[in-house]
């Protein structure tokens, strides 16, 4: 027995001495000290020991655990101060190289611009609402009285899902749904992404957006219209901007506007942004056609009402005087850090 603890021991703790790292350190501990370990083993077979001698050899077995506690905890603490010093000696700060700038993000001019709009008509009592991108035909066409062989449909060439599911062309077909719903009155603004087959150019793009606009209550006229119009437009574009309304013609008002703003940038005399005519034309607006608001299920004998369109980069390119709409889709930093 005792020739066994003397060689547990020397065994032990000359495997301590070499122990490499803490593992190896953990590892020993288990083998010797642990529940199924050489010395654990001993302690057990004590009641083979006859009892005369159990008192010297229990010391024996409690010294042999001492030292090699005692020499564990010895090299425990020398590896940790080594590799605390190996880590140390990595870790180097240079309190002298210049610090990492945080980059923070800001709106996008499209978003700028909506957000101004968003806040005048908001502050005339409007409600924002979205509609969906991908649209049914009988939303984005036909219940705007654009039936199927309308020629509105060859200007709104679009791509389409399956004959009846289309990337809308306009947010007009918000108009539709909200209608529907038959919820009255209505004063609602709702912008949003559309779609049309347009090739790319300075004035053109594929996707752009809308800011559509609906009112349908008793009583209203196109006096409502040009009043609001008038009110937004100098409050978006300035105080002393002025604006003209162009009969024109859309499938689903009647009648119908085009209207123009006083170029803010030469107050109307005349200047390259206006291309010397003095106005800038910004959108498209009328009184909701009777086959409309009755195909929406609302009585024209009743209610009446008038709707706009506006393009939000046309207003956005003319707000900040940018001259080429696929600057707003480039992403290059140079030109949108500007805002
Ligand atoms: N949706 C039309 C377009 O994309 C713009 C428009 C014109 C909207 C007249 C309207 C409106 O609500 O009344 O060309």
């Amino acid at each position: 027995m005792k020739e066994k603890l003397n060689a547990i021991r020397q065994a032990a703790l000359k495997q301590i001495e070499n122990a490499k790292d803490l593992d190896a350190l953990n590892d020993i501990r288990v083998s010797v000290l642990g529940k199924k370990g050489e010395l654990t083993q001993v302690l057990k077979s004590m009641k083979d020991v006859a009892a005369e001698e159990r008192p010297v050899i229990g010391q024996m077995v409690n010294d042999t655990r001492s030292a090699i506690e005692a020499l564990l905890e010895k090299e425990r603490t020398i590896l940790t101060r080594k590799l605390r010093e190996e880590k140390m000696k990595k870790e180097v700060i240079d309190v002298t190289l210049p610090g990492k700038k945080k980059m923070t993000g800001h709106r996008h001019p499209n978003q700028i611009a909506l957000e101004d709009l968003e806040r005048v008509f908001i502050g005339m009592g409007y409600e924002v609402v979205e509609g969906p991108e991908v649209e049914y035909d009988k939303y984005n066409f036909e219940l705007l009285n654009i039936p199927a062989n309308h020629p509105a449909k060859d200007e709104q060439d679009t791509f389409y899902i399956t004959k009846d599911i289309l990337l809308r062309t306009q947010t007009s077909p918000v108009q539709a749904r909200i209608m529907e719903t038959g919820r009255m009155p209505i004063r609602i603004i709702s912008p949003g992404r559309v779609f049309r087959s347009d090739e790319v150019d300075a004035t053109h793009s594929p996707s752009f957006h809308q800011v559509e606009g609906l009112v349908v209550d008793k009583g209203i006229t196109f006096a409502d219209l040009k009043g609001t119009i008038n009110q937004w437009a100098k409050e978006f574009f300035g105080p002393d901007t002025r604006t003209k309304f162009r009969p024109h013609h859309f499938p689903f008002t009647e009648p119908s506007a085009e209207v123009d703003v006083t170029c803010f940038k030469c107050g109307g005399k005349g200047c390259r942004m206006c291309k010397g005519s003095g106005w800038i034309e910004i959108l498209g607006c009328g009184m909701v056609h009777p086959k409309v608001l009755k195909d929406c299920g609302i009585d024209p004998e009743v209610y009446s009402g008038f709707a706009f369109g506006i393009g939000l980069e046309r207003v956005a390119l003319l707000k900040y005087e940018i001259d080429d709409m696929r600057l707003l889709y480039e992403n290059d930093k140079r030109f949108l850090d500007q805002f």
